[in-house]
């Protein structure tokens, strides 16, 4: 069974003391042992240790919002995986449409991202998704198979239980327009039948999917309670407590782990 998973970006927001206070209400109220939804916070950066020490003791798991795919080195403002690990990362966010589309990340350049974190022992939350235009034009299917090809070139099945795939309709980021449960659990079962065929359908079946895009308390039970819906990538509404909260009680209340 796929164990549900809640994950906050917290994206360009917070400063140290509203970072602080947000990772310690949201520790607070999950405990340390095995919780039934996984939950994750992935503040910017320079937080991060700040939000490790907030969260130690609790279920609560830390992720970055980028890596860098390269070794320690000359890369001025770039950030290794190896660093994000020492400062207490279990996860990374890769391929959010932000960085694709503010950034020009490419699926090539992610894809060096991925095996880079794996590597470095980091587990990776590798987003895909497409645009409005794309969707009109009939491509979100074609749109998702080319960026999982391009971004998972090259990693093998045996990685595969490191990632987790959250699927994010660019036009539902940060719009307050989510996707319905019939178009959110469509493109999850599509992304389930490319993990199939693209590796093989014991790994479709292990594999998590998110779904990331407007994720409110009142819609997130709906989502995830979607057969192939295994979990929220949330922005806006992690920067709640009280709502991102809402939303991982949503997620137990649908789970069957
Ligand atoms: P919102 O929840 O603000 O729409 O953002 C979704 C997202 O991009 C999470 O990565």
């Amino acid at each position: 069974m796929r164990r549900k998973f809640v994950a906050g970006n917290w994206k360009m927001n917070t400063l140290r003391q509203t970072a602080v206070e947000l990772a310690g209400a949201i520790a607070k109220a999950i405990p340390a042992a095995v919780p039934k939804v996984q939950v994750a916070v992935c503040p910017p950066c320079p937080y991060l240790e700040a939000v490790k020490g907030a969260i130690a003791g609790s279920g609560v798991e830390l992720g970055a919002q980028n890596a860098y795919h390269e070794q320690p080195g000359a890369f001025t403002g770039e950030i290794a995986v190896a660093m994000l690990g020492d400062v207490g990362c279990a996860w990374v966010i890769l391929g959010h449409s932000e960085r694709r589309a503010i950034l020009g990340e490419t699926d090539e350049l992610i894809c060096r991202k991925v095996a880079a974190s794996l590597r470095g022992g980091l587990q990776v939350i590798l987003c895909v998704g497409e645009t409005l235009a794309q969707r009109q034009a009939n491509q979100t299917e074609a749109v998702l198979d080319s960026q999982m090809a391009g971004s998972l070139a090259g990693i093998d099945a045996a990685a595969m239980d490191k990632i987790v795939i959250a699927y994010e309709p660019v036009w539902a980021i940060g719009t307050g327009v989510t996707a319905t449960t019939e178009q959110a659990q469509s493109a999850h079962a599509h992304l389930r039948r490319w993990l199939a065929s693209r590796y093989n359908p014991q790994i479709a079946a292990a594999t998590r999917i998110l779904y990331g895009g407007s994720v409110k308390p009142d819609n997130a039970g709906s989502l995830l309670g979607q057969p192939d819906v295994d979990g929220a990538l949330v922005g806006g509404a992690s920067l709640k407590a009280a709502d991102f909260l809402a939303i991982v009680r949503a997620g137990e209340s649908v789970a069957s782990v």
